[in-house]
C-alpha cells in the first residue's frame, strides 16, 4: 500500500519510521515533512490546513491511505475531504475532532458518557470567570476553549494572572469562551487508543513533560520529552481507562452520529481520588508518539488501515518490544516564545549511529548549502530504546550530547524520577 502522511513534526517522522518497517507499505510520501523526513521518503509541499488541497494531493499521488498527523487539518475537515475523494483516511472527521477542537464540547461528551473529569464551567464573560475562579479556588486552571498548540492552559496560584489569561482569550471576541476548572493533582499519563468508531485498541501508556524547565518549572510547551511504558503505573490501568473512559467516549460519539475513528488520546491525571481526564486530543501526541511507536512491534500500516476501514475487531492483539523508550526534545533558543531559527545543526549523523537511537526531526529545513538548519520551536526529538529506562535515558542523552545547535536547550530530567525508582 502507498501511504501519504500529512504533517511536519517529529510525530510524523516517528510514524513514517514505523511505516517503513511494515512490509505491507510499499511507499510513503510526506507533506510537507521536514529535513529529516526528506532524508527517508519523498516529500511534497501542501497547505495542510486546507482540506481540499490535502484531498487533491492524495488523489494525484494515487495513495491507498492518508494518515493525518496534526490537529489543525483534522479540525478543518481533512479526513472528510479525503474520504469524500474515495480514499481511506486515518483520522477523525471534523465533527469528531471537536473532542480536541473545543474543550467545552469535550466536557459535554464526557458528561454524557459518565467519564470522570475535572468539574468545569464554560465562561463567556469576565464576571462569569471571576465567579468560577472563586467557586473552584486556587490553584486556578484557565483554558482557552479552542486550539492553542499546547499553550492555551494556565495553571496558577495567582488570581490576577488567571484573570489576565482569561481576558486575553475572551478578547478575541466572537464566540470566544474560556473553561475554568477544578485543579487535578497527581502525575499525568497519556494513553492513546486506535479506534474505528466501534472497537478500541489501547496502546502503551506514556508520560510527557509539558513544562519548559527542569523540575517542571516555567511555561507549558508542546512537550519537552517523554517515556514509555510507565514502570510505576498501577496494574490494570490500561484496562480500567479503556473501560471507563475510551470505550464510553467512542460509544457516545457513535450515538451522536459523529463516530470517532483514528487516534483518541486521553490525557489523564492520576489523582488521589482516582483517574480523571484532563483533556482529549484527536490525534497522536507529540512527543509521546516517538516513544510509543519505538516500542510497537506490530506493523503500524496494517493497524492504521484497519482503523480507516472499520476492521479493527479482526486484528490480532498488538505486540510490543520488551524494554523502554525515552525521547528528549531539543528546542530552539526562545521556545516556547519566538524561536530563533536558521542556525546550522551538527552531529546528527554521529548521534543517529549510536545503538538504539533514532534522531527524529521536528523544526528542521535544509538550507541552500545543503546544511540542516533549525526552523521551529521544537527542533529535534532524540529517541532511544533500551532494555531498561536507565539504559534508554543513557542512550538518548549520549545522542543529545553529540548534537550542537547554537542557543538550543533541553531538559536533563526526562524520565529521571521513573528511572530511579
Ligand atoms: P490541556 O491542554 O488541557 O492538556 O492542558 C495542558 C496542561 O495543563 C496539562 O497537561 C496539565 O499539566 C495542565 N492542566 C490542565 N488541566 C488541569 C487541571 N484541571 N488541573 C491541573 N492541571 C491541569
Ligand atoms: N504531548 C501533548 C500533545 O501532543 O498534545
Amino acid at each position: 500500500m502507498r501511504v501519504l502522511v500529512i504533517g511536519s513534526g517529529a510525530r510524523e517522522h516517528a510514524i513514517i519510521s514505523a511505516l517503513l518497517k511494515d512490509d505491507s507499505v510499499t511507499s510513503v510520501v510526506a507533506a510537507p515533512g521536514n529535513a529529516g523526513i526528506a532524508g527517508v521518503v519523498e516529500t511534497v509541499a501542501v497547505d495542510a490546513a486546507d482540506p481540499d488541497a490535502v484531498a487533491a494531493l492524495a488523489l494525484s499521488l494515487g495513495v491507498d491511505l492518508v494518515v493525518v498527523g496534526p490537529e489543525v487539518p483534522l479540525v478543518n475537515g481533512a479526513a472528510d475531504a479525503v474520504r469524500a475523494a474515495g480514499i481511506a483516511c486515518f483520522g477523525p472527521s471534523a465533527a469528531a475532532a471537536q473532542l480536541e477542537g473545543s474543550k467545552a464540547f469535550a466536557k459535554a461528551v464526557m458528561a454524557e458518557a459518565g467519564v470522570p473529569t475535572a468539574m468545569a464551567r464554560v465562561c463567556a464573560s469576565l464576571a462569569d470567570v471571576e465567579q468560577a475562579l472563586d467557586q473552584f479556588g486556587s490553584p486556578y486552571v484557565v483554558k482557552d476553549d479552542g486550539l492553542a498548540a499546547g499553550k492555551g492552559v494556565v495553571v496558577t496560584d495567582d488570581r490576577h494572572a488567571a484573570i489576565e489569561h482569561a481576558s486575553a482569550c475572551l478578547a478575541r471576541g466572537g464566540d470566544a469562551r474560556v473553561v475554568i476548572e477544578e485543579y487535578l493533582d497527581g502525575p499525568e499519563v497519556s494513553l492513546f487508543a486506535i479506534t474505528d468508531g466501534t472497537t478500541v485498541v489501547p496502546l502503551q501508556p506514556a508520560q510527557d513533560f509539558k513544562r519548559v524547565g527542569e523540575g517542571d518549572t516555567g511555561p507549558n510547551t508542546g512537550g519537552m520529552g517523554a517515556y514509555s511504558p510507565l514502570p510505576w503505573a498501577p496494574a490494570g490501568l490500561i484496562a480500567d481507562v479503556t473501560e471507563r473512559v475510551l470505550q464510553p467516549v467512542v460509544d457516545a460519539m457513535a450515538r451522536r452520529g459523529t463516530p470517532f475513528s483514528g487516534l483518541l488520546y486521553a490525557g489523564l491525571a492520576m489523582t488521589s481520588r482516582g483517574v480523571r481526564v484532563v483533556e482529549f486530543n484527536a490525534r497522536f501526541g507529540d512527543p509521546e508518539t516517538q516513544v510509543v511507536l519505538a516500542n510497537l512491534r506490530t506493523p503500524l500500516g496494517g493497524v492504521l488501515l484497519a482503523s480507516a476501514q472499520g476492521r479493527l475487531a479482526d486484528l490480532p492483539p498488538l505486540q510490543w518490544e520488551p524494554g523502554f523508550a525515552v525521547t528528549v526534545v531539543i528546542a530552539a533558543q526562545g521556545y516556547p516564545g519566538t524561536p530563533r531559527s536558521g542556525d546550522i545543526i551538527t552531529g546528527l549523523e554521529e548521534a543517529a549511529e549510536l545503538a538504539g537511537v533514532d534522531v527524529l526531526h521536528a523544526g528542521t529545513t535544509v538550507n541552500d548549502d545543503g546544511a540542516v538548519t533549525a526552523s521551529g520551536g521544537r527542533v529535534l526529538s532524540v529517541t532511544a530504546h533500551g532494555d531498561s529506562l536507565v539504559q534508554a535515558r543513557e542512550r538518548a542523552y549520549a545522542a543529545v550530547d553529540l548534537i550542537r545547535l547554537e542557543g538550543s536547550h533541553y531538559r536533563r530530567d526526562i524520565a529521571a524520577r521513573a528511572a530511579e525508582s
